[in-house]
């Protein structure tokens, strides 16, 4: 599969790298500048199944697209992907700010960023997922052979068992979690493990795991 990575940050050089060694996925990076050190990097470390270039010749020639930019940029990303009808958007963000006590969460409980992600992405389906922990258990979602779990969310009921075959590639028990205005409950889990891992002395090295009966 062809999958455009809009973001090619930590997330998405993680993603970027985990998909095409894991699933032989070929990847092409939308970005601002393809010959910034960072691109480069990830083009060799990733090799001949990844390229890079502008964000709309990358939306273009891919099915699924990954949104991972810093919030206040993912508007103006979507905007530059030029036309996404069909198209599928896992959307990576987190509405994050910081403000005198840390990080918090810009907007949640009546909106959420996915939400708000599908009305800028006409024509697409968004969906709300690997935005509930680090992107170092997005490499490596396994903990001492568990595997750590991703919620998907989104309302394109046809198109979400790709969404979910796709995301569970990369190793994570991945869980239906309902329609996407769901989303207002993982950018809050999300803020959960961001706490944990900033604010309370647990690193970035844990991660949740759904368990069952
Ligand atoms: N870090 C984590 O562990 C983690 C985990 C889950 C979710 N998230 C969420 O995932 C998103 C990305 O986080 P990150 O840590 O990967 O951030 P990051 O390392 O700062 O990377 C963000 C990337 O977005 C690019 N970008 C910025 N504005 C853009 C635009 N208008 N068009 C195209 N690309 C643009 C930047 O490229 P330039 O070099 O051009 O600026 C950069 O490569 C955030 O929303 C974050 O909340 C992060």
């Amino acid at each position: 599969m062809k999958i455009a990575i809009v973001g090619a940050g930590n997330v998405g050089g993680a993603l970027g790298l985990a998909w095409a060694q894991k699933a032989g996925h070929e990847i092409c990076f939308g970005v601002r500048d393809a010959k910034a050190d960072g691109v480069q990097a990830l083009m060799r470390a990733i090799g001949s199944k990844a390229r890079a270039g502008s964000v709309a010749e990358a939306a273009a020639l891919a099915d699924v697209i990954i949104l991972s930019t810093p919030w206040p940029a993912a508007e103006a990303a979507i905007r530059a992907m030029g036309n996404i009808k069909g198209k599928l958007i896992l959307d990576a963000t987190n509405p994050l700010a910081r403000g005198p006590d840390g990080i918090s969460l810009e907007i949640g409980h009546s909106i959420s960023a996915g939400e708000k992600v599908q009305g800028w992405a006409a024509g697409a389906s968004v969906f709300k997922t690997l935005n509930t922990t680090g992107f170092g258990n997005m490499a490596n979602p396994v903990y001492n052979g568990v595997k750590s779990v991703m919620f998907v969310a989104g309302d394109d009921a046809a198109n979400k068992p790709k969404v979910i075959e796709l995301v569970s590639q990369l190793g994570f028990d991945v869980v239906d979690a309902g329609p996407l205005r769901n989303a207002r409950l993982l950018e809050a889990h999300a803020m959960l493990w961001i706490d944990l891992a900033v604010a309370r002395g647990q690193g970035r090295d844990f991660a949740f795991a759904l368990l069952r009966r």
